[in-house]
């Protein structure tokens, strides 16, 4: 009898062994876009090919729209781990402390995507990667999305037109540094809450990519959009380092595979998708698109670069030096 009970307690431990054995490592991968955007795409790749190469041994759970967490919210998530991984905008790692990425935000610093990757795809970009390991985070890789452009009530053709209204902007000291400098009054708030706040008339106008501005439908919302492309927004796809570090080896392996495709992916598919996102707000009829003559454009550029020496004492003059030399 008594050797029964043990066999039994033996074949009992064996087996929850196997059941733990196979357990999948889950990760939550949070974001707060839409599905049908770059960044939303992109992390369903991921999770398609981590989970196929990992042979179900990984299952990555993607939580899109601020479903899960707000902006600020989800890098606290990520640092206490609740979440795994995040994908956020490079303009939103200032409030921790890594001020680096804040120089993403300064405008007109890339002409094109061309220009853009001469910094993140090189070794400029890889240092201020490591830079976020201090604060308990490994940046795996950068994902694009496009050119921030601004929209509003009124028609913004040049930079006055912008005087005395609300904007929203994300929370980047040199967003509200250069809406200031046009004479807007910045305000703070979350990507969840933009559309109703401007539905609702708590802000006037804002500024994003076409992608997001059609996903989010905020061009339902905004009568006019100016094509100024006069920042650019792009994501650091982020883990927790604790939980990265205890991966067992081969799973890492895969899932740093998966993740350099998924960003191939993005980013090929990242300036297509906004080009989409702009024809489908011109059909729309909704909001009028403004475009600006080269000249133009030269307005908004002398009104905002200034913001570029302005912010040397909190970015660095050294970084925006190197990046410069890297786009020049
Ligand atoms: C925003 O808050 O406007 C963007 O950073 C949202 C995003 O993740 O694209």
């Amino acid at each position: 009898m008594k050797l029964r009970i043990i066999l039994a307690g033996i074949m009992v431990a064996a087996l929850s062994t196997v059941a733990y054995a196979q357990q999948p490592i889950v990760i939550k991968l949070s974001h707060v876009v839409a599905v049908d955007t770059p960044k939303g795409k992109a992390a369903l790749q991921f999770k398609k090919f981590a989970e196929e190469r990992s042979k179900g041994r990984v299952r990555v759970e993607v939580y899109a729209n601020s479903m899960l967490y707000k902006d600020k919210e989800e890098l606290e998530a990520l640092q206490l781990g609740s979440v795994q991984m995040l994908a956020p905008s490079l303009s939103k790692f200032g409030p921790m402390g890594v001020k680096d990425f804040e120089a993403f935000e300064l405008p007109y610093l890339f002409d094109d995507y061309a220009d853009m990757h001469k910094v993140t795809q090189g070794p400029l970009g890889q240092q201020m990667l490591k830079k976020l390991e201090s604060k308990g985070i490994v940046g795996l890789a950068y994902w694009d999305n496009g050119f921030r452009q601004l929209t509003a009530n009124k028609q913004l053709k040049s930079p006055n037109d912008c005087r005395g209204l609300k904007m929203r902007i994300v929370s980047a000291k040199i967003t509200d540094a250069y809406m200031r400098a046009l004479g807007a009054i910045p305000q703070v708030m979350s990507f969840g809450e933009v559309y109703q706040a401007m539905q609702t008339g708590v802000v006037d106008g804002g500024e994003n990519t076409f992608s997001n501005i059609y996903t989010q439908k905020m061009y339902e919302v905004q009568k006019h959009l100016t094509v100024t492309n006069h920042g650019y927004l792009g994501y650091a796809v982020i883990a927790n380092k604790r939980f990265w570090d205890g991966l067992p080896a081969d799973i890492r392996a895969i899932l740093e595979s998966s993740m350099r495709d998924a960003t191939k992916y993005n980013n090929d598919i990242a300036q297509k998708e906004n080009n989409e996102a702009l024809a489908a707000i011109k059909k729309s009829g909704k909001t009028k698109v403004t475009l600006l003559t080269p000249q133009e454009r030269l307005t908004w550029k002398k009104a905002l670069v200034p913001v570029h020496k302005q912010m040397e004492g909190r970015i660095g003059k050294d970084l925006i030096k190197a990046i410069y030399k890297e786009t020049n």
